[in-house]
């Protein structure tokens, strides 16, 4: 048994730093939003915040924003500011600039500057030295297989017992972060409770006392695993393949739990 320490105010908490973080630009859905917010006020006291990939910094100032309130942080960012794909290319809004300027201009305007260590550089890079206990290990960056999957080798030896993994974009065209979720996290005896938040997929580290949790991962896991062909090649799903993923897709449970009943769910 973890226990989880639901600090007071919470809910008006949440409600602050979605107003900083709805109008940068971005890829988080409010309800995903709001699951990160849970995950970093209950998560154990002990170590960091570590985000890979932050962008334009959406997630970055939600985090930044309780950090702010509850006294904790820094949130650690990490990103290469490069525009190295194509999608995020789309956003950039002139020609000279990278992501890196708007970043820092929005957590500068959020109040959130303090409370974030940035590190312009790749997710594998800062992996090589890392040496910090993590609390939460936030993953959006490169979302292919070896680029999930590294992130999850690079930085997981690190959190601590109680602490959150999540994934972004799990129920999204990516092979990397739904695949790392299944395998590694609820095909794994060192996960308790777990789950999706809209594409959030999100499991609490507990190598202690996994065992009660395992129907859940079986169950997680039947419908999870559907979606993995679909995903395997990395290219675009059309026509009768993206039904059949959208089909899959809504038998997975995904909606934002309340405060209460998510924190009941961590020991049941
Ligand atoms: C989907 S965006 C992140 C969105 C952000 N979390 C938000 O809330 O708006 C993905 C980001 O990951 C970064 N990225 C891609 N590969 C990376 C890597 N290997 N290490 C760190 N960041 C990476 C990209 O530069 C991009 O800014």
């Amino acid at each position: 048994m973890i226990p989880v320490l639901v600090p007071p105010g919470l809910q008006a908490a949440l409600d602050e730093a979605w107003k900083a973080a709805k109008d940068v630009p971005g890829f988080l859905l409010e309800s995903e939003a709001r699951f990160l917010g849970m995950m970093a006020a209950c998560a154990p006291r002990e170590g960091l915040i570590v985000e890979i990939g932050s962008f334009k910094g959406k997630s970055a100032v939600m985090l930044g924003k309780l950090a702010e309130h509850y006294g904790f942080g820094p949130i650690v960012a990490i990103d290469p500011h490069n525009f190295n794909n194509a999608e995020l290319a789309e956003h950039r809004t002139d020609p000279g600039a990278t992501s890196y300027d708007e970043f820092l201009k929005n957590i500068e305007a959020a109040g959130v500057t303090p409370y974030i260590e940035a590190h312009r550089a790749f997710s594998r890079d800062v992996a090589k030295s890392w040496n910090r206990p993590i609390r939460m290990l936030w993953i959006d960056g490169d979302h292919s297989y070896p680029g999930a999957k590294a992130d999850f080798d690079g930085f997981m030896p690190h959190v601590v017992p109680g602490g959150f993994v999540a994934l972004h974009d799990a129920l999204h065209e990516f092979p990397g972060p739904i695949r790392v979720f299944v395998e590694e996290m609820l095909r794994s005896d060192r996960f308790g409770a777990a789950g999706f938040v809209n594409s959030i997929a999100w499991s609490q580290f507990r190598p202690e006392d996994s065992f009660s949790f395992r129907h859940l991962h079986r169950a997680l896991d039947e419908v999870a695993s559907m979606l993995l062909p679909f995903v395997a090649s990395d290219q675009p799903l059309s026509g009768i393949r993206k039904m059949q993923f959208k089909l899959a897709r809504s038998r997975v449970p995904r909606d934002l739990p309340s405060i209460k009943d998510w924190t009941k769910s961590l020991n049941p």
